[in-house]
């Protein structure tokens, strides 16, 4: 279905871009960041972009302080914040800090954690970060529209001390579906993608461009945060020639492990965290393919050497390993044990059956526009008040969860207020000591997730490939 954009895509790709936000020595220009207050002043509002690159159309979307992607936040671990965000749109939002163990309160979800922010209106969120990492913002409010037409930004906290690196860069991935005109394509929440694998775009940008090129130094190593702020697509990338290891995941460090099959996974919402040592020529390009989907797979962009002389003649011998945020150790002795099953969306029933066949009669208790559940409840949308919980737990107590995806398609699930220690997947044990906040799941996958309940309030636990997401997978944990 996705095989017509993907064909322009390519094409899209051979347009010139701009190099990857640095986010050292050269910090681009953030208007919003007082440098010595962990204070930000965020104005989400319409704006036009150049998607692919200078000389490419202009694109109305929807920005955070009129650039797409919105302004890093940079945040420092254990130190109070205080972001204010406006609404300059003509409909209401929120801002989800995804990712971010914070209070309730600061959660972002509409009608559960606090009112929506009317057009016009302020509000304020104020929290103290507890684990440095790569996190990000984005609407909790008509998700599908205002992530779709760009509202998304990074937050970046940082380590109390710094990491040894040469350059930390970002790498923030997005996908648009884009008419020839350069204007996006409306049709937000179509049914039969919803359905499916959701709204997947046809035009991939990085750091809010089209990207032909790079530029890199031959030695150096580099921290590649990458962040898929897609609606619904999902990411492999392979670095050619490279040898990327993954040190942190959904902004947790984990143990430094090469990608399975040189492949590294990105569902929707997902954060890696690379070390990147730049062993190739100088003067040489390496392509960066995302094969995810066969038959599909795009190059993202290059990696450019340029061609001054390697900056050290062997591998950088710093440790890769990050220090380790102070997460709660699930007691899995103790734990409470639940299953949530994924169910619903084409083909989950007795093969390939009409798509009114499917969402009539297939889906028992179904109502209109609902497509997915969990454990046989389908809650909709963004979030809204009255809300009931799947699950009570009392504070403190650690909890297993087995999520069981019975449908036919993939599903990165995300719990808010919490990290997700990945104990196994189709009973495989996971190693790596991998904590995430979005667990993507393949088709009829199990996996067992462990956390301590010891952020009190209501939290969303949803799908991430938001069409599902507004279409039913989504429920409720209670922490009291
Ligand atoms: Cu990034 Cu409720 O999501
Ligand atoms: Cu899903």
């Amino acid at each position: 279905m996705n095989r017509e954009y993907n064909g322009r895509l390519s094409r899209r790709g051979l347009l010139q871009a701009s190099a990857g936000l640095l986010l050292t020595a050269t910090l681009p220009p953030l208007r919003a960041w007082a440098a010595s207050s962990n204070e930000y002043r965020i104005v989400a509002e319409a704006g036009r972009a150049r998607l692919a690159g200078p000389n490419g159309p202009e694109t109305d979307v929807w920005t955070y302080d009129g650039t797409v992607p919105g302004p890093l936040v940079r945040l420092r671990q254990g130190e109070p914040a205080r972001l204010v965000v406006e609404n300059r749109l003509d409909q209401e939002t929120t801002v989800h800090w995804h990712g971010i163990r914070l209070p309730n309160a600061m959660d972002g979800v509409p009608g559960l954690t606090q009112p929506p922010i009317g057009p016009g209106e302020s509000y304020v969120y104020e929290f103290t970060p507890p684990d440095a990492g790569t996190f990000w913002y984005h609407p909790h409010a008509n998700s599908l529209e205002q992530l779709g037409r760009g509202l998304a930004g990074a937050v970046i906290v940082e380590e109390r001390d710094p990491v040894a690196v040469d350059r930390d860069l970002l790498w923030l991935l997005a996908d648009w579906r884009l008419k020839e005109t350069g204007e996006i394509a409306s049709g937000f929440g179509n049914r039969m993608e919803a359905a499916m694998s959701g709204h997947v775009g046809n035009t991939v940008t990085l750091n809010g461009r089209v990207s032909e090129t790079e530029s890199f130094r031959a030695g150096e190593r580099v921290r590649l945060r990458l962040l898929n702020a897609s609606l619904a697509r999902i990411m492999a990338l392979r670095f050619e020639g490279h040898r990327p290891m993954i040190v942190a995941i959904d902004g947790q460090p984990c143990d430094p492990h090469e990608p399975e099959s040189g492949r590294v996974l990105l569902g929707p919402a997902m954060r890696v965290d690379l070390m990147l040592d730049l062993q190739g020529e100088p003067g040489r390009r390496y392509d960066v393919v995302d094969d995810f989907y066969d038959g599909l797979s795009y190059r993202v962009t290059q990696l450019a050497y340029d061609e001054a002389a390697p900056i050290r003649g062997h591998v950088a011998d710093a440790p890769l390993e990050l220090p380790r945020n102070p997460l709660p150790e699930p007691d899995l002795a103790a734990a409470e044990r639940h299953t949530l099953t994924l169910q619903g969306g084409m083909m989950s029933m007795a093969g390939m059956s009409s798509m009114n066949g499917m969402m009539g009669g297939g889906m028992t208790g179904m109502g209109d526009g609902t497509v997915w559940a969990i454990n046989g409840q389908s809650m909709t949308g963004d979030g809204h008040a009255g809300m009931e919980p799947a699950l009570t737990f009392q504070r403190g107590c650690t909890v297993v969860l087995e999520l069981r995806n019975e449908t036919a398609w993939w599903h990165p699930m995300h719990v808010h207020g919490h990290s997700l220690r990945l104990l196994s997947r189709n009973g495989q044990p996971v190693p790596h000591h991998q904590w995430q906040d979005t667990v993507l799941m393949a088709p009829k996958d199990v996996a067992e997730v462990a956390f301590v309940a010891d952020n009190p309030g209501d939290w969303m636990l949803h799908c991430h490939v938001i069409d599902h997401q507004m279409s039913g997978m989504m429920t409720v944990l209670r922490v009291v």
